[in-house]
């Protein structure tokens, strides 16, 4: 049974295209990167999901039970951290937290004061005395500390330093090991790619692609720099399977393919190579192309 399901989950907010047709299933233990453009409907499908607006057509599933009809029973198991939480200024973090703590059954852990010290954030201070970046701990800390079975973060790591954003995925991993279930949306690739077991891309509010990290490493992109000894036309290479090109640069070919490299590797073999080394890549000329 996946922990979320849409079908043909689609959002108009009037004329203005929010999302369309979509169909995602993620399952239990799952960490699930929702990754677009700006305006590409992250938000919408979040809000959908949580029974914040309404769906225009299509329906979503969490737990198994309608998100409409069951919304109060679902949200009793999911963590949420909008992209735009707002919080009560005047109160300080621990009491905000306590707050918030009454409104679940399973309420009352001290898991809130384990993630306030990992995330190194001063409970004690009042909300409107923090700067961003300490609100947002903040508001991940309300989004895990009942420990849900499903969180659904809104771009949680915008405004984290570096070293609180892998102290936070470190975090994800942790809760992700124990079987809870993560969908968040995110512009960064290379955390996407740190902790996503996989990854829904949406452009102007369909999806375009949805894959595991390991099936968009096979698309990824390398390029091979090769001196020969031989005088030989970059032709040769360029009828290979998965060769895009080959250029000319310093008396070096450099050869841009995507996928098995068997075939030009073997082709190489045919000559005598004086020099030879690939430049690194990473996943973001893929993405960019999915955004395109
Ligand atoms: N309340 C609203 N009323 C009218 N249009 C809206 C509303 N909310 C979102 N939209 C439109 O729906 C589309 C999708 O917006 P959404 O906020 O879901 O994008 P997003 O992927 O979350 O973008 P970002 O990365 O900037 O957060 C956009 O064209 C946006 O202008
Ligand atoms: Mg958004």
């Amino acid at each position: 049974m996946p922990i979320i399901q849409t079908k043909n989950l689609t959002k108009y907010y009037g004329k203005t295209l929010g999302c369309k047709n979509l169909n995602l299933s993620i399952k239990k233990g799952e960490v699930f990167g929702f990754l677009g453009p700006n305006g590409a409907g992250k938000t919408t499908t979040i809000r959908l999901l949580l029974d914040l607006i309404r769906p225009t057509k299509g329906s979503a599933k969490i737990f198994n039970k309608d998100v409409r009809k069951d919304s109060i029973k679902i949200k009793e198991n999911i963590g949420n951290l909008p992209g735009d939480a707002s919080m009560y200024g005047k109160m300080r973090g621990i009491d905000f937290l306590n707050y918030l703590e009454r409104f679940h059954k399973n309420n009352r852990s001290n898991y809130k004061l384990e993630l306030a010290d990992k995330l190194d954030l001063d409970l004690k201070r009042k909300i409107k005395n923090h700067s961003k970046g300490n609100r947002q701990k903040l508001g991940v800390i309300q989004a895990l500390m009942s420990k849900p079975k499903l969180i659904i973060f809104d771009e949680p790591t915008t405004s984290l330093d570096p070293l609180i954003q892998q102290k936070f995925y470190k975090i994800i991993l942790g809760l992700k090991k124990k079987g809870h279930t993560i969908f968040f949306s995110s512009h960064i690739l290379s955390e996407v790619e740190k902790i996503c077991d996989r990854v829904g891309i949406i452009r102007e509010g369909e999806i375009v692609a949805i894959k595991s990290i390991p099936e968009l490493r096979k698309e990824k992109i390398h390029y091979l720099r090769v001196l020969l000894k031989e005088k030989v036309s970059p032709e040769e290479f360029e009828k290979l399977k998965g060769v895009i090109k080959v250029e000319e640069e310093n008396k070096h070919l450099v050869i841009t393919y995507k996928g098995n490299i068997n075939a030009l590797i073997k082709k190489l073999a045919k000559y005598t190579i004086s020099d030879l080394g690939f430049k690194e890549t990473n996943l973001e000329s893929i993405f960019l192309d999915y955004y395109k």
